[in-house]
């Protein structure tokens, strides 16, 4: 991809606080008060920049934390609120009315699955799922009622990669906006600077990564921003989804050791990738040669941050899977969890959790077995150890 810096982005910003402090100042008001009526009615009108005006619009915090977030991807704009699925639903209500079709990568996180399978239809909103890693079978879907085309850049969980830069051209060709979900490649892959108009992060991953705090942002344009923020017809204005000033401080905060955290995340992975894969485990991690887009994907990214914190197991069977994870619990390697991106390791059987929202037959059928164990590889600073001790694990339940 070409040369593009996000870390150095986040570098750059700068910060005096309201009293000189390194970090902006935390605001925890609610409501703004204007020296004049008609600043007021300007700012509800949109043409008053730099006045607040109620904090479920937009907050000083809210916004440092957007601007970082923004620089990060290279978009004009971003706006943050309190989860990935708000930042997910406000976008697909925003661009979609009745009568119009979403074409979805059909490996996608099980929540937005179910949104788009069942409660979109409500509204008139189709989804029709696709593979988004064949370019010719994207196409042949499309319709003159498509308006959305949505994949996520990595998938969850079956790690499928998207060609987002031939998938952009393909959405550009047929006026078609593209959403892409970045949650599980932050820093690695910058999609809107591959072509994507609208790029999505659930911030509870990696990008907080510290398993406190769920978030959310959308980055795009500064126009499509102000749409989703307008006070008469604007998603995230009137549903609502508004992150709180207190968190969007604690997650900027964090967001700072962002490009530290993933290149321990990547080399971790990558370690115990290689190494279960030559135990003669079944492995999918992009940064494996047998990766059916390990080429595309090496293409794709910012070298420098890898290829990722996710891989995925697969054990044979789900009682197997369930053993594993309590053992390597029991042994301290990490949690049973769901989510991403913790110092230490989670792991989950997305069949039977994250993806459960997903029917049995429509798992099979995109390749997601019940064995199946997607883990987010933590910070170890001693990866080879933990080898060793999931190993153990491992010959103990005979999985080798
Ligand atoms: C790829 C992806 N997108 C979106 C979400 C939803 O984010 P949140 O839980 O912050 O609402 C998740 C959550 O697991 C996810 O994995």
């Amino acid at each position: 991809m070409k040369q593009f810096h996000p870390a150095d982005k986040i570098q750059d910003l700068q910060y005096f606080g309201e009293f000189g402090g390194v970090n902006p100042s935390i605001s925890d008001s609610s409501t703004y008060t204007f020296l004049s009526a008609k600043t007021m009615f300007d700012t509800f009108e949109g043409n008053a920049d730099g006045c607040y005006l109620y904090s479920r619009h937009s907050s000083p915090m809210n916004l440092y934390l957007s601007k970082a977030l923004a620089a990060m991807e290279g978009t004009e704009s971003a706006n943050v609120v309190a989860s990935g699925m708000g930042a997910i639903t406000s976008v697909l209500m925003q661009l979609c009315e009745s009568g119009d079709e979403i074409l979805s990568g059909r490996t996608i996180y099980g929540g937005t699955y179910a949104f788009m399978k069942n409660m979109l239809p409500k509204w008139g909103i189709k989804t029709k799922f696709i593979d988004s890693t064949k370019l010719d079978v994207v196409e042949a879907a499309i319709t003159p009622n498509t308006k959305v085309l949505y994949c996520e850049t990595v998938s969850n969980p079956l790690l499928e990669i998207s060609d987002i830069e031939s998938l952009a051209r393909l959405a550009k060709k047929h006026k078609l906006t593209f959403v892409v979900d970045n949650t599980f490649s932050p820093l690695s892959v910058a999609p809107a600077q591959l072509g994507a108009d609208v790029v999505i992060h659930s911030l509870t991953k990696f990008i907080n990564g510290s398993s406190d705090a769920i978030g959310g942002v959308v980055c795009a344009s500064q126009a499509f921003i102000n749409t989703l923020k307008d006070v008469n017809n604007g998603a995230m204005m009137l549903l609502g989804p508004t992150m709180d000033s207190l968190r969007a401080a604690s997650i900027l905060k964090n967001l700072r050791t962002l490009h530290i955290r993933m290149k321990q995340h990547s080399d971790n992975a990558l370690y115990l990738a290689e190494k279960f894969e030559k135990d003669g485990l079944t492995v999918v991690y992009p940064g494996l040669k047998s990766h059916s887009n390990h080429d595309l994907y090496s293409k794709m990214i910012n070298q420098e941050y890898g290829f990722g914190g996710v891989m995925t197991l697969d054990v044979g069977s789900l009682k197997k899977a369930n053993e594993l994870m309590e053992l390597m619990q029991n042994r301290n390697l990490g949690y049973l969890a769901v989510s991403l991106g913790f110092y230490k390791t989670l792991f989950s059987a997305p069949g039977s959790s994250t993806s459960s929202e997903i029917p049995i037959e429509e798992q099979i059928e995109m390749g997601l077995s019940d064995g199946l164990i997607r883990f987010s590889i933590g910070l170890d600073n001693n990866i080879e150890r933990t080898y060793q001790m999931m190993k153990s694990c491992m010959n103990e339940l005979t999985i080798f």
